[in-house]
């Protein structure tokens, strides 16, 4: 009998929060190697594990694992349209992106739902697409009601620094509500999935607040603010800061971070804590740049740094001000 094991990573985004709310407009999402490992086997029943909790399930229904059961109901659908045949398996999700029980914000309902899928393709020895698997897991989502944008899906599928088109998700609601599985995944949605390769040396440092924040909740409290200079002048920073990566352009990807920041703090005081503020500010004399990153309201920032001795200073800097360096990377 054969074992499948399949990993999904975490995403931050750097550029576009908010604004990838609507459609047409676009973000910069990092995707960061931290992992979720999902095994599945074959069993006589279906046994459902997650580390987040402290007990397996089946199929029942029960409010902690509904996201995982309710990915695997939409892939079963898909696996019958292919003319194949559910059954059951044991499936075993560790690797909780976590500490003390404070989640790190970097997407952990989206890595879950991209490793489920993946974890049913590998079971059923299915070759499927990226984007596929993309779809699949936004499907889930939207069914679900998420009122996210999808690009974190975007970045975790694609496992790599994106540029994320956001696509009409009332729209696709609508098909899912009066179309089959097969029909609604075979339609073109509208988004894009670009990805982006920096062609300069740049260090990627993420600090953690240590503060949850809950993206629904943040959405739904800021989404009101957002008004039509905000998109206009958020779409421009995000180009601007595209360019600057594949460009190698330390000045633009700078003065485009740092004007995508400013945009998020008049969107809306909730944004910027405390904390977000002073890991941003520590970039300060430094050839840095430093941001909220995502919902905001607590979870991380991230910061890029073109001198190595400066990033040192900044990782001091964070530790003295209880930011925790949660990753760094010599490259984006
Ligand atoms: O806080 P995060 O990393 O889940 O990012 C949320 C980004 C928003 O644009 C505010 C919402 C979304 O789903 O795009
Ligand atoms: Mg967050």
């Amino acid at each position: 009998m054969t074992k499948y094991a399949v990993k999904t990573g975490g995403k931050l985004y750097l550029a576009g929060e908010y604004a990838i709310l609507t459609p047409g407009q676009q973000a910069l999402i990092k995707n960061i190697p931290i992992y979720l490992t999902g095994e599945i086997d074959t069993a006589r029943d279906y046994q459902l594990y997650s580390d987040m909790f402290d007990y397996a399930v089946g199929l029942e229904t029960d409010d902690n694992y509904s996201l995982i059961q309710e990915t695997i109901a939409v892939v079963h659908d898909f696996i019958k349209s292919q003319g194949l045949e559910p059954h059951p398996f044991r499936l075993s999700i560790t690797g909780k992106l976590e500490k003390d029980g404070k989640k790190f914000g970097i997407g952990s309902s989206g890595s879950v739902t991209i490793l489920v899928v993946k974890a049913l393709a590998a079971f059923y020895e299915q070759d499927w697409s990226v984007d596929l698997i993309f779809k699949l897991a936004t499907y889930v989502l939207l069914k679900r009601g998420d009122n996210g944008s999808m690009g974190d899906l975007a970045c975790i599928a694609y496992e790599d620094l994106v540029l994320f088109k956001a696509f009409d998700r009332a729209q696709v609601r609508s098909w899912i509500a009066e179309e089959s599985l097969v029909d609604v995944l075979a339609k073109d949605w509208g988004y894009q999935i670009e990805i982006i390769k920096p062609a300069l040396a740049v260090d990627f440092l993420v600090g953690w607040t240590g503060q949850p924040a809950i993206s629904k909740d943040m959405i739904k409290h800021v989404k009101s603010a957002i008004t039509a200079d905000f998109l206009e002048q958020t779409q421009a920073a995000v180009k601007t800061a595209a360019s600057g990566l594949e460009t190698g352009n330390k000045e633009l990807i700078k003065t485009s971070l740092q004007g995508a920041s400013h945009l998020l703090k008049e969107l809306h005081p909730a944004i910027y804590t405390e904390e977000l503020l002073v890991l941003e500010g520590a970039v300060q004399d430094l050839d840095a740049v430093a941001k909220s990153s995502g919902s905001g309201g607590g979870d991380c920032g991230i910061a890029l740094s073109f001198n190595s001795d400066d990033s040192q200073k900044l990782i001091e800097r964070w530790q003295v001000a209880g930011i925790e360096l949660l990753f760094c990377q010599e490259s984006l």
